[in-house]
């Protein structure tokens, strides 16, 4: 028996990077999903890839912008409608603007803060009422980012959502348990995607050397993660935020001399 076989799943931001990852597992465990993404063209053909390699198409595309509020209820209502359901929503459409503190614009935060925070929010809420109304177990997956957890040069925009949507993942949580909804917050570290070997052609090597484990995450570490928190094991952890970074996030500064181990230790 497949591990999410029927179960009802909604991805935003899934036409490629982690997102598609994640549609493509859950379908592949036996998942009905839904694929949002804002480019419309981009949504529709990563439906069909992933359907042209299961037996039977399972893989809906729901283009749309998943930081218009209203389109995103439209939009979660629509996937219910069709399936009879939701079960799961991994809230991941996230988008990041390089720039620094003195030079950040009100047009910047808001746009990132409106797909990031706000987006992820609502669409938390439109899934929420559906799961209650349909007096079925859920769980809620928020996309958050170890930039959440520790600042990075020209990421402060970015960076607050990411910290907003851990505290999101426990507010919710209380909130919610009582009609077995569960809600948690990934936080995935340097993830080899499209984008950002775009960004950086060196993004892989550059990542594995200042990572614990070695090497950079890849997509399948962050669906992992993501898969776990929404299978039936998962069902007691509430309101947390799982870390998958390989460690990086572990290590502190120290000074160039520190010495790993005192040349002489007298403790008498
Ligand atoms: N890749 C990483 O290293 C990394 C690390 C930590 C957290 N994250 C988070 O994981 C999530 C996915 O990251 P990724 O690297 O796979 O991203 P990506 O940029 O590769 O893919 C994101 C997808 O979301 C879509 N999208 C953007 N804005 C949207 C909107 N308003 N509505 C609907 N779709 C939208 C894009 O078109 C794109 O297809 C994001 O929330 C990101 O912040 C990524």
């Amino acid at each position: 028996m497949a591990r999410f076989a029927d179960k009802r799943v909604l991805v935003t931001g899934a036409g490629q990077g982690i997102g598609f990852g994640v549609c493509r597992a859950f379908a592949t465990e036996g998942a009905r999903v839904g694929l949002n993404d804002v480019d419309d063209a981009l949504a529709r053909r990563a439906a069909d890839q992933i359907n042209a390699e299961l037996p039977a198409p399972r893989v809906t595309a729901f283009p749309g912008d998943a930081a218009d509020v209203p389109a995103l209820q439209t939009m979660i209502d629509s996937f219910a409608d069709q399936q009879g359901g939701l079960d799961i929503l991994v809230a991941n459409a996230g988008i990041t603007r390089y720039v620094s503190f003195l030079d950040a614009t009100p047009d910047i935060f808001d746009r990132v803060a409106n797909v990031n925070l706000r987006g992820t929010y609502f669409a938390a809420q439109a899934a929420a009422k559906r799961m209650i109304a349909a007096g079925t177990p859920g769980r809620i997956i928020l996309m958050s980012s170890i930039v959440g957890m520790k600042a990075f040069p020209n990421f402060s925009i970015y960076s607050v959502t990411k910290a907003a949507i851990q505290m999101m993942a426990k507010s919710l949580a209380l909130e919610l348990g009582q009609y077995n909804i569960t809600v948690n917050a990934i936080s995935p570290g340097a993830t080899l995607t499209e984008r950002v070997v775009r960004e950086d052609p060196h993004y892989e090597q550059n990542w594995a050397q200042v990572t614990i484990s070695g090497r950079v995450g890849y997509v399948e570490d962050v669906v992992a993660a993501i898969l776990f928190l929404a299978s039936r094991e998962a069902r007691q952890i509430t309101g947390q935020n799982l870390v998958v970074d390989g460690g990086w996030s572990l290590r502190s500064p120290l000074p160039d001399d520190h010495p790993t181990m005192p040349e002489k230790q007298d403790y008498a």
